[in-house]
């Protein structure tokens, strides 16, 4: 009997340890990361599929037999790499590392990225259904817009999802064409905060020379109102926790009450007044101080 159950964890470990067997699916060609123009296009169906049906192209889970290592074996440990971003422990970085492209793709493209959104917007409309809110009209959330409201990540599929050093002028091209789709979780928590009388502001650090197109595309997005959307005077610097908390503290001294404050950056929540309540949604793709 030992000697039979030995066995069949042999062959499940020779099996799990097969390249091939971690990457399923339609998908499987993402191996040829990271340029071409189907990966975008993946990108962007990505964001309207229903991830319970959305096939495993990436074991981000240990493999069996892999005393969970797997990913070491890029060289960088990239779900350690990972945790200690969305964890604030790694800061000031500039790119994903090289070795973790790969990873970072198959997160964001696999079933993995919706899952953690998917997680944090169930808390978040959690908490807010217990919100006694007074009807005053001043209850207010405020959200982020990149890679918050609005998914970047046909952009980020084409450009190394990080890997490849930022270019704002390539990627003010694809602001400006107001294309980005939502990410669907956070448009959810959207809606749901409208119809239990919240009302819903933007802070972004996009330009307010790109005012027009954010409001195109948070539009044509789903976005179909909002209370306030402030965006990042161009005279300003690039130090974002400043000028965001300082919005927030213009929001409170005009008699708002910030009951829930959403951003993929520990900048966007960071400084008070943060908010009641602050809510993090993933993002292993660029880092903003
Ligand atoms: C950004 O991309 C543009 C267009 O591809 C290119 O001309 C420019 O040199 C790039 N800038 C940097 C800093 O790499
Ligand atoms: C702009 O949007 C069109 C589709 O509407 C797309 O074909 C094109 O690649 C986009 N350009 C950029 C720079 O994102
Ligand atoms: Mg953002």
């Amino acid at each position: 009997m030992a000697t039979a159950k030995l066995l069949l964890l042999m062959v499940l470990v020779a099996a799990s340890s097969c390249d091939g067997s971690a990457w399923r699916g339609p998908l499987s060609r993402l191996r040829m990361l990271p340029t071409a123009q189907y990966v975008v296009e993946a990108a962007a169906e990505r964001l309207k599929e229903d991830v319970s049906s959305a096939p495993l192209i990436h074991a981000l889970h240990p493999l069996l037999g892999s005393a969970g290592d797997f990913s070491r074996r890029a060289g960088v440990p990239c779900d350690s790499w990972r945790l200690a971003v969305e964890t604030y422990n790694k800061r000031d970085w500039t790119t994903v590392p090289a070795s973790c492209e790969g990873y970072v793709g198959h997160y964001m493209l696999g079933g993995h990225y919706r899952r953690d959104s998917r997680v944090v917007v169930d808390e978040a409309v959690a908490y807010a259904e217990t919100l006694n809110l007074g009807g005053n009209g001043k209850e207010v959330w405020v959200f982020d817009i990149d890679e918050t409201s609005l998914s970047n990540l046909p952009y980020y599929a084409n450009h190394g999802f990080g890997a490849q050093p930022y270019n704002a002028t390539n990627f003010d091209e694809y602001v400006v064409n107001a294309t980005a789709p939502a990410l669907p979780e956070v448009l959810e928590l959207y809606e749901k905060l409208l119809s239990l009388g919240t009302k819903v502001m933007f802070i972004t650090g996009r330009h307010d020379t790109e005012k027009e197109a954010t409001i195109k595309n948070l539009r044509s997005a789903g976005y179909h109102t909002w209370e306030k959307l402030v965006l990042k005077p161009s005279s300003l610097g690039s130090s974002v926790v400043p000028y965001k908390s300082g919005e927030r503290q213009k929001l409170v001294d005009a008699g708002y009450r910030i009951v829930g404050n959403m951003g993929d950056q520990w900048s966007d929540l960071l400084g008070a007044p943060e908010g009641d309540r602050t809510f993090k949604v993933p993002d292993p793709m660029y880092y903003v101080g």
